[in-house]
C-alpha cells in the first residue's frame, strides 16, 4: 500500500534541497509526500541548528507531534538535519518518541534505517557521497531549481556551528553538477541556484584544468533553456577575480550576491575569525560593482557578538551606510556549545536587543529604497506560480525581488519583459512590455 511521508524543513536552503532528495530516495519505498502531518506513515524533521531557537523548534514540534504519535504508534519519526547530526543519540535519550536518527551526510541510508528496528542513529561522515547513492531526480517541479555544489566549511567563524554539523569543505565533481543541470533543464527548469555553505569557495576539474565556481557557472550557462544562475552562500575571501568576471561577462548570471559580512569593526571580525576587515569587504564590494554595476548585495549581520562595544556596533551601521544592501538579515548572537565563542561572555539583552532594531530599522531603509528605486524600470521575471488575484503571475526579478505581475496570458515558467508600476519592502508590482 502506498505510505505517506510528511517532510517538515528547518533552516537553509541546503536542507530544502536535502529535503528534495530524500523524499526521492523514499519514494521507491513506495512513500508519497503529504502536506499534512495526521496522514503521515513517517514525519521526517529536517532541523538547522544555527542558532539556540532553531534548535529547540525540534523539541517543540515533536512536543506537539506526540498526541499523534500515541494515537498513532505505527508512524514513524525521524530527525535529520544539523541538529540530527550535532546531538545524535541524545536526541532520542530526550525525545524516546523518535524512531531513527539521520546525520546530514548520511541521507542515502536513509531507507535503511527506517526498514530497519527502532532507535537507529547514523550521524557518521561517510567517505562514499551521499549525493551519488541518492536517487536521481524525479517528479514534477516548478521552473527555479537549487542544485547543491558545496557542502560543509573549512572557515571555522568563532560562533558557527556549520564547520561542525556540515564537515569539511567538499565540492561535487563537475560532471554530476553539469549532468545533474541538464537533466533539470530537461524538466522544465530555467533558473539554478547553484548551493553551498561556502558556494563560491568550489573547485573541481573540467577537461584536466582545476576551475572554481566562475568556471562552472559559464559551463553550466552553456546549457540550452537555462536562462538563469544564481549561487549561494559566499565568502568574502573566496570572491576570486574569475567569478567576479563571470558577473561582468555572462548574462545568463542573475545580477544578485548575497555576501555575509557579519560586522563592520576589525576588532570583532577579528574576535569573529572572519579573515578580513571591513575595508577589505568596501574593496572587494568597489570591485564588484564595477564589474557589474548594477548588482544587488545582500548580506548577514550577527548583533551582540561577545565583547562587542557601542563603538564596534557603529562600525557596522558605517558599513551598511557605505555600502547600501539591497536586503540584509541579522541576527542576535546566539552561543552555540562547542563554538570558540561560546566560552565567551555575552552582552546583556536589553544591549543586543536594542542594537538589533536600529540596525534592522537601517536595512529596511535601504530595502525599501531599492525596492522603490525599481519603479518605473524595466526587469525579467520568471514566473513560478499563478498569484491571488485572477490574470496575476507571481516570480522573481532578476533581482531576486518578487513580482506580481497582471498578465492573464503567462503561464508558469515563462520569463516575461516587464516594467515596474509600484513597490512595496517586500514585493513589485509590474505590467509586461508590450
Ligand atoms: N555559510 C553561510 C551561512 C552561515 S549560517 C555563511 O558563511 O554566510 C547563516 C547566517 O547565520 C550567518 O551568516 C550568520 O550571520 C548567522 N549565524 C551563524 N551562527 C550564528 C550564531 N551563533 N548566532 C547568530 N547568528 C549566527
Ligand atoms: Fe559558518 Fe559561514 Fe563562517 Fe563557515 S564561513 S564558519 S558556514 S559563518
Ligand atoms: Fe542550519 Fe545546518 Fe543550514 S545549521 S543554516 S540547516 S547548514
Amino acid at each position: 500500500m502506498a505510505k505517506k511521508l510528511f517532510i517538515k524543513t528547518y533552516g537553509c536552503q541546503m536542507n530544502v534541497y536535502d529535503s528534495e532528495r530524500m523524499a526521492e530516495a523514499m519514494a521507491p519505498e513506495g512513500y508519497t509526500l503529504t502536506d499534512r502531518a495526521e496522514d503521515a506513515d513517517m514525519v521526517l524533521l529536517n532541523t538547522c541548528h544555527i542558532r539556540e531557537k532553531a534548535g529547540e523548534k525540534l523539541y517543540s514540534d515533536l512536543g506537539r507531534l506526540r498526541p499523534l504519535k500515541n494515537a498513532k504508534p505505527d508512524m514513524k519519526i525521524g530527525v535529520a538535519g544539523c541538529v540530527a547530526q550535532a546531538e545524535g543519540d541524545e536526541i532520542i535519550r530526550r525525545m524516546p518518541m523518535v524512531d531513527l536518527v539521520v546525520g546530514s551526510q548520511a541521507y542515502h541510508r536513509l531507507p535503511e534505517l527506517v526498514r530497519g528496528p527502532r532507535h537507529a542513529v547514523d550521524t557518521d561522515f561517510p567517505v562514499e557521497d551521499k549525493f551519488d547513492l541518492l536517487p536521481k531526480r524525479t517528479g514534477k517541479r516548478g521552473p527555479a531549481a537549487f542544485l547543491t555544489v558545496q557542502e560543509g566549511c573549512d572557515k571555522f567563524c568563532a560562533f558557527c556551528v556549520v564547520p561542525y554539523t556540515r564537515g569539511a569543505e567538499v565540492s561535487r565533481p563537475v560532471d554530476r553538477v553539469l549532468a545533474e543541470a541538464r537533466d533539470l533543464v530537461d524538466k522544465g527548469v530555467r533558473e539554478l541556484s547553484l548551493l553551498g555553505q561556502n558556494v563560491n569557495a568550489y573547485h573541481g576539474q573540467l577537461e584536466g584544468r582545476d576551475i572554481g565556481l566562475g568556471a562552472l557557472i559559464e559551463a553550466l550557462a552553456q546549457i540550452d533553456g537555462l536562462s538563469r544562475i544564481r549561487y549561494m552562500t559566499s565568502h568574502p575571501n573566496d570572491m576570486t577575480d574569475d567569478l567576479i568576471a563571470a558577473h561582468r561577462d555572462q548574462p545568463k548570471l542573475m545580477p544578485y550576491l548575497h555576501l555575509p559580512v557579519q560586522a563592520g569593526s576589525d576588532r570583532i571580525l577579528k574576535a569573529m575569525n572572519r579573515k578580513h576587515t571591513a575595508d577589505d569587504y568596501l574593496r572587494l564590494i568597489d570591485r564588484i560593482r564595477q564589474a557589474r554595476p548594477d548588482i544587488l548585495l545582500t548580506s548577514d549581520f550577527i548583533v551582540g557578538f561577545p565583547g562587542e562595544t557601542d563603538a564596534d556596533f557603529r562600525a557596522t551601521l558605517d558599513l551598511v551606510e557605505k555600502v547600501g544592501f539591497g536586503m540584509a538579515y541579522s541576527f542576535k548572537y546566539s552561543a552555540r556549545p562547542g563554538t570558540p565563542a561560546a566560552e565567551k561572555e555575552t552582552l546583556p539583552d536589553a544591549v543586543t536587543d536594542a542594537r538589533l532594531s536600529e540596525l534592522q530599522a537601517l536595512i529596511t531603509r535601504q530595502q525599501r529604497a531599492a525596492q522603490d528605486a525599481m519603479v518605473g524600470r524595466e526587469t525579467t521575471v520568471l514566473y513560478e506560480k499563478a498569484g491571488r488575484l485572477p490574470g496575476q503571475m507571481v516570480g522573481k526579478s532578476e533581482h531576486l525581488m518578487a513580482v506580481h505581475v497582471t498578465d492573464p496570458k503567462g503561464q508558469v515558467g515563462d520569463l516575461v519583459r516587464v516594467r515596474v508600476t509600484a513597490a512595496s519592502t517586500n514585493s513589485l508590482a509590474a505590467e509586461p512590455v508590450a
